[in-house]
């Protein structure tokens, strides 16, 4: 049985939400965690394309310069003035420390100003919840895939607040195996979308790389796969990059989805789910859909839009955590190491 919530919150309450746990700064309004009213994300992929990668100090630098035109942008797209917001949620872990703290101090700033609560969000809870935004009523338990550029986590998922983490990756995760492989073939940053786009037009079967624990326990390791692709272009480097975009992406996606069928054969899931950027691989998303089908389970595949960082997601999982655990303290700081549980 659901218990009492701490904070009792209106079905309707515009929450603003904030996210600056990387490179996006983004602003969005969502009521109820169930009405998206508007989300704004200002990618800073430009800044740091030319390094190869996101530079954290120059990530934290375009947060302060953006996040209050994001936010008024918000508002604004959402109709709404400071007096309708009833709370504020922002992220404060994990990710980058200077960034983390604009988005923390301007939520915390915020909410003191306006006389309404602020709420501490973990960015992959959030995550989480942005499934839960557009498919409210997902069956439980589910297993879900968190894949994003910092984490690779096999998730058993009961409800909102209520997750265990099956496995997770030894080494790289699997955005971060999508990044460097990109890198590495010269195709630019962020890696995910060019593999992804390229690898259209390549044979998924032209080269055999690694899969690594493929039906061992629930961990995963993609270090040795990206080892795997750049020695094979560095012997054979006349090949076809869409066939080692293709095969590389092949080998990720063959892992993930395995051990993603298996652990929801395990646990009796009713459905298999995807979320964080790499969520948005086409390929990964048709597997998905595919052993889905084959295994009876329901599949819940956020948009594209809402895989990626966001803020809509992000004031989802404020509510929720809101109406369980009521405001968070205004001494939160940041918290870069923050686990999911
Ligand atoms: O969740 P996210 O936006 O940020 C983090 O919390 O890390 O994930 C970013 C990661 C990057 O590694 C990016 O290359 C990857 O998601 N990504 C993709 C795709 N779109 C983004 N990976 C594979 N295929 C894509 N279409
Ligand atoms: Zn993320």
């Amino acid at each position: 049985m659901a218990s009492d919530p701490v904070v009792d919150l209106a079905p309707s309450a515009p929450i603003l939400g904030i996210e600056t746990s990387c490179d996006e700064t983004a602003a969005a309004v969502v009521s109820g965690a169930r009405t998206v009213m508007s989300s704004v994300v200002s990618s800073q992929i430009d800044l740091h394309a030319r390094y190869g990668g996101v530079v954290p100090e120059i990530a934290g630098r375009a947060h302060l310069e953006l996040l209050v035109p994001v936010i008024a942008e918000a508002m604004l797209e959402a109709r709404i003035e400071s007096r309708d917001v009833a709370a504020i949620g922002a992220t404060y872990g994990p990710g980058l420390i200077g960034s983390l703290l604009i988005g923390v101090s301007a939520a915390k700033a915020l909410a003191l100003a306006w006389g309404v609560p602020f709420v501490a969000v973990n960015h992959l809870e959030a995550h989480l919840h942005a499934a839960l935004i557009e498919e409210p009523d997902l069956p439980m338990p589910l297993v879900v895939l968190l894949v994003s550029g910092g984490h690779t986590m096999l998730i058993r998922m009961d409800g909102p607040g209520s997750y265990e983490v099956l496995g997770a990756t030894l080494d790289d995760a699997a955005g971060e195996a999508f990044d460097k492989v990109a890198r590495f073939l010269g195709l630019g940053y962020p890696g995910g979308p060019a593999i992804d786009a390229l690898a259209m037009a390549g044979d998924p079967t032209a080269v055999s790389f690694p899969r690594a624990m493929l039906d061992q326990g629930w961990d995963f390791s993609f270090s040795g796969l990206k080892t795997s692709v750049i020695n094979h272009v560095r012997r054979h480097p006349e090949i076809d990059t869409a066939d080692v975009a293709a095969s590389f992406q092949a080998a990720v996606c063959d892992v993930l989805v395995a051990k993603a069928r298996r652990a929801a054969r395990e646990i009796g899931a009713e459905g298999l789910g995807l979320a964080g950027g790499v969520a948005a691989n086409s390929q990964l998303r048709e597997a998905v859909l595919d052993a889905c089908v084959a295994d009876g389970l329901r599949a819940f595949l956020p948009s594209r839009a809402m895989c990626t960082d966001n803020a809509a997601m992000v004031a989802a999982a404020a509510y929720h955590r809101l109406r369980s655990d009521g405001p968070s303290p205004a001494d939160t700081g940041a918290v870069p190491g923050l686990r999911l549980c």
